[in-house]
């Protein structure tokens, strides 16, 4: 079996969710919750019923909590080390839902100063260019500017240090240690850093001066913040533990791994020209066979195809298009260029409106933005 790790750092190798389940201790949504999620909705997005967001922890107590009156927030964030790509918009399309559909704030915090202490090719200055990009993606998706809260962390740092600090004295450095496997050759700002992602999940509990439960939508690589980190220290501070509700990576374009900003023909980016999507999906990995005959006597294998993992986790969001296309593949009339073609198309039609909502959002940006 192939190696493969995940950390908030690093994702590589084939994935196993399963493992990272039981190894993580969290819990699948099951049928259960996902009627009761659709009790609140009216409809199950359809990351939900795919399973792309598939494991979560109390997302039983938040919803326990909502029936009896009282509100949670929303809490995401994102680490501005380059431009956005399609697979970080992912959880965002998902949280922007949640808001809607709960009426729930959002906290969304930018870790600039994770990135830049990370990456020692990037440059504070870089870092906060990206910064500014990457807002302009989120605020694109539709969020409620009168109920979300976007913030960096060097700059709202006034209001986040002294959260971060109540952290900071709970956790030893051997706990930091074993958590996100920090050397002697890691550098102290990373060792602090944890207590800044782990200090969101009260900020708003602090802001309006109640305690306020705490939903986190996000990629299962952020688990050893909460598991690690927050959810222990929240009974010290006296504050609820945040719940979780984790996706699936959305595939790299290319073999093996998630979509990654390091390598660019892996991942389309939100400001990529049309073409250059198309053709980033035209070259991408199918689940095709090697010959057209044997691709028409086998079928393909939609569960390897790139192009058809985006139509299911991010781009298709019609059940009865996606399994007719689905069951073309595998019976083998549709070949992996014709595949290729329906994502490519639908790839352009997205991007091409996220373009025109990405260019309105410089103009609302400032609504969006929490200072101290
Ligand atoms: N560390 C995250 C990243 O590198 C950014 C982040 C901060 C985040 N807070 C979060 C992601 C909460 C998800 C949920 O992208």
């Amino acid at each position: 079996m192939a190696e493969y790790s995940v950390t908030p750092w690093e994702v590589k190798g084939d994935l196993d969710y399963d493992k990272l389940v039981r190894d993580f201790g969290t819990s699948y949504i099951d049928d259960e919750l996902r009627t009761r999620i659709k009790n609140h909705t009216g409809e199950l997005h359809f990351m939900l019923r795919r399973n792309v967001f598939f494991s979560h922890r109390d997302l039983g107590w938040i919803l326990d909590r909502f029936e009896h009156g009282e509100n949670f927030f929303l809490y995401t964030g994102r680490g501005p080390s380059g431009n956005t790509h399609l697979g970080h918009l992912l959880p965002w399309i998902f949280t922007q839902y949640l808001q809607e559909k709960f009426g729930a704030e959002l906290y969304f915090q930018i870790t600039d100063d994770e990135k830049f202490l990370h990456d020692r090719k990037l440059s504070r200055k870089q870092v906060t260019e990206f910064t500014h990009e990457n807002i302009l993606d989120i605020i694109a998706l539709g969020f409620d500017p009168k109920k979300t809260f976007v913030f960096s962390d060097t700059d709202y740092i006034k209001t986040l240090y002294p959260i971060s600090i109540d952290i900071a004295k709970h956790i030893t450095f051997s706990t930091a240690k074993s958590v996100f496997g920090f050397k002697n050759s890691s550098n102290i700002g990373m060792i602090f850093f944890p207590a800044l992602q782990a200090a969101t999940c009260f900020l708003p509990s602090i802001l309006q001066k109640k305690n306020i439960p705490c939903l986190i939508p996000a990629a299962i690589d952020q688990d050893d913040y909460w598991r690690g980190i927050a959810r222990d220290i929240a009974p010290k501070l006296g504050y609820y533990k945040p719940a979780q509700i984790h996706s699936k990576f959305l595939p790299s374009l290319q073999k093996g791994g998630k979509m990654s900003a390091s390598s660019p023909e892996t991942a389309i980016f939100t400001t990529d020209e049309l073409e250059i999507a198309e053709k980033k999906i035209k070259n991408a990995f199918t689940g095709g066979r090697d010959t057209l005959k044997e691709h028409r006597k086998y079928g393909g294998n939609p569960d390897i195809d790139s192009a058809f993992q985006y139509l299911k986790m991010l781009i298709e969001e019609d059940d009865k298009k996606l399994s007719e296309i689905e069951q073309e593949y595998r019976s083998g009339n549709l070949l992996s260029g014709e595949l290729k073609e329906i994502a490519a198309e639908k790839v352009k039609t997205f991007l091409k409106e996220h373009q025109r909502k990405r260019m309105q959002a410089e103009k609302i940006f400032d609504k969006f933005i929490l200072r101290d």
